[in-house]
């Protein structure tokens, strides 16, 4: 292969019960650009499709008893046998199956800048309820992923937020005015918080912006950004309450 060969789209596939829920990822600016430089191929794939059930049915009463109902192993491996008309087996030797639950690995910066340089097909799928059977964790998925320490409602809203977070970081989804190098986690701040931005008016409502950055003075101006930027990182990482008191005083 040399240089000059096209490369293929990146293929990211979402499982989910609610398809037209990731309309949502065919509008947004980066990950457009994405898809319309031919980086990215994003497809919403219906769990229900394939049921081998009667109504189409996914999802039963837990075993041992307990609220709410988990989605069923066979209704999971249906729809990806449907969908990638393989058995399931081929489909996760040649793809990172992801399977979203609070319980998984927290998705990160890290993560996102490794994915989006393997490119590596990936199928994300999206819990609803209780979850899924764990078979699907044992034999479906290749790894368990959280977006954060807290429980969401389903794995659509996650799958979105790693969508744009690793769309973003593909050559040419931002566009000229956007910059990956000087953003929260950049190297360029040593992983800290961004630092602060403003734009005209210089006065509004007595609220004035830093003289600093109308100096001129291009040295002065990054130096002060480096500061801002690593009093904003210790903020954070005293409490939150220093933090919110940082930001509305
Ligand atoms: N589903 C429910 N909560 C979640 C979380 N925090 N991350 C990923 N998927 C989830």
């Amino acid at each position: 292969m040399s240089a000059d060969d096209p490369i293929e789209p990146w293929s990211i596939d979402v499982l989910t019960l609610f398809p037209h829920w990731l309309q949502w990822l065919d509008e947004v600016r980066p990950i457009r650009n994405a898809t319309e430089l031919g980086l990215l191929a994003l497809r919403a794939l219906d769990l229900r499709e394939h049921s081998p059930l009667k109504h189409r049915q996914v999802d039963d009463t837990p075993y041992g008893g307990g609220a709410g109902m988990v989605l069923r192993i066979d209704a999971v491996v249906a729809a990806m046998e449907g969908h990638y008309a393989q058995p399931v087996e081929d489909t996760r030797a040649g793809r990172r199956v992801v399977v979203l639950t609070p319980a998984g690995r927290t998705f990160d910066d890290a993560m996102a800048i490794r994915w989006a340089q393997e490119r590596r097909p990936t199928t994300i799928l999206c819990g609803r309820y209780e979850g899924f059977d764990y078979r699907v964790h044992e034999h479906v998925a290749t790894e368990e992923v959280s977006i954060g320490p807290y429980v969401l409602s389903g794995g659509e809203v996650a799958a979105m937020t790693m969508i744009d977070a690793v769309a973003r970081k593909l050559p040419g989804a931002l566009g000229n005015e956007e910059s990956l190098s000087d953003e929260t986690f950049s190297d360029a701040l040593d992983g800290g918080a961004e630092y602060p931005h403003y734009t005209r008016p210089a006065d509004f409502r007595g609220w004035g912006v830093p003289e600093i950055l109308s100096s001129g003075h291009h040295a002065e101006i990054q130096k002060w950004r480096l500061e801002q930027s690593r009093a904003r990182t210790e903020r954070n990482a005293a409490s939150p309450e220093a933090s919110a008191d940082a930001t509305t005083s």
